[in-house]
């Protein structure tokens, strides 16, 4: 092992961006790292400079930036500058770009044309999209065309109509699905994958058999990796799942700045001098 795979993959000081070695070796160390969400090049910066390794810019924005109930209408051109954002935004993260739905399911080279924009028009270094053994063919194909693929299993956004809502996945029987479906990912050549909504005790034995590492949400403290939508960690969603634990209220801090800043404008406290110009 090089002596860059042996820094922390969280907040290590490696020049250059965190790569699919990096994290295989942070598998290896028994290191738990964290991942967060990001759409925009000012909090992406913040997270990066934060020693976040990995960003995902997940279709989760059509939540959280264009106010979609679910992340079924997201589309290839609204997540691509967004991407660019991120990647402009940041200098060490790896940064992953979502394929949003319907553009990887048709066929593998349906895949790999999207997938190729992303690495092409964004600058992403990997891709992650949703699904079991109905996507291992897309799979094998990014990763024989060179890209970086994470896989992503449970209770994946996309499938929520099929699900019936939002519901734990993997639940008695299924769970052995799950299983089968993480196995063959990870042989189609996946760097690792992201586990939704299952049960803590699935999430423990999916990470256990795999050699790629797990990254959970909503699957319990034995995965490798955890990742929360950033807004859901910080306070600004309005509501957020169980899983998500709020570090901080900036939604509160938001509403205080913009009534204060409203208040001082009409009293004609701001702009005072300091802020105008001779
Ligand atoms: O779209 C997204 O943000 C995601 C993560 C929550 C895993 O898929």
């Amino acid at each position: 092992m090089s002596s860059r795979e042996n820094e922390p993959l969280y907040g290590g000081k490696q020049s250059g961006r965190v790569t699919i070695r990096d994290i295989a070796a942070a598998k290896a160390r028994g290191e738990k790292w964290p991942m967060l969400t990001a759409y925009d090049a000012l909090t992406a910066a913040i997270f990066d400079e934060t020693g976040i390794p990995v960003l995902l810019v997940g279709d989760s924005a059509g939540n959280v930036v264009f106010g979609y109930d679910t992340t079924v209408p997201v589309t290839v051109d609204d997540l691509i500058p967004l991407t660019a954002a991120v990647v402009r935004g940041t200098k060490r993260a790896m940064v992953v770009a979502d394929l949003p739905f319907g553009s990887y399911q048709g066929s593998p080279a349906e895949a790999l044309r999207t997938a190729a924009r992303f690495m092409k028009e964004a600058g992403a270094q990997a891709v992650k999209l949703e699904g079991g053994m109905r996507v291992a063919h897309q799979v094998e194909e990014l990763v024989a065309a060179g890209v970086p693929v994470m896989a992503h299993l449970g209770l994946t956004p996309q499938s929520v109509h099929a699900f019936g809502g939002f519901r734990v996945q993997g639940r008695g029987e299924d769970g052995e699905k799950l299983l089968h479906d993480a196995k063959a990912l990870e042989a189609a050549g996946a760097f690792s994958v992201v586990l939704e909504g299952i049960p803590s005790a699935l999430g423990s034995r999916i990470t256990e058999a795999l050699h790629i590492p797990t990254i959970g949400i909503g699957a319990g403290p034995d995965c490798d990796a955890q990742v929360l939508v950033w807004q859901d960690m910080a306070g600004l969603s309005p509501r957020s799942p169980k899983f998500a634990k709020r570090y901080a209220d900036i939604g509160a801090i938001l509403r205080a700045a913009a009534t204060e800043y409203a208040a001082d404008v009409a009293s004609g406290a701001f702009p005072t001098e300091e802020y105008s110009y001779r």
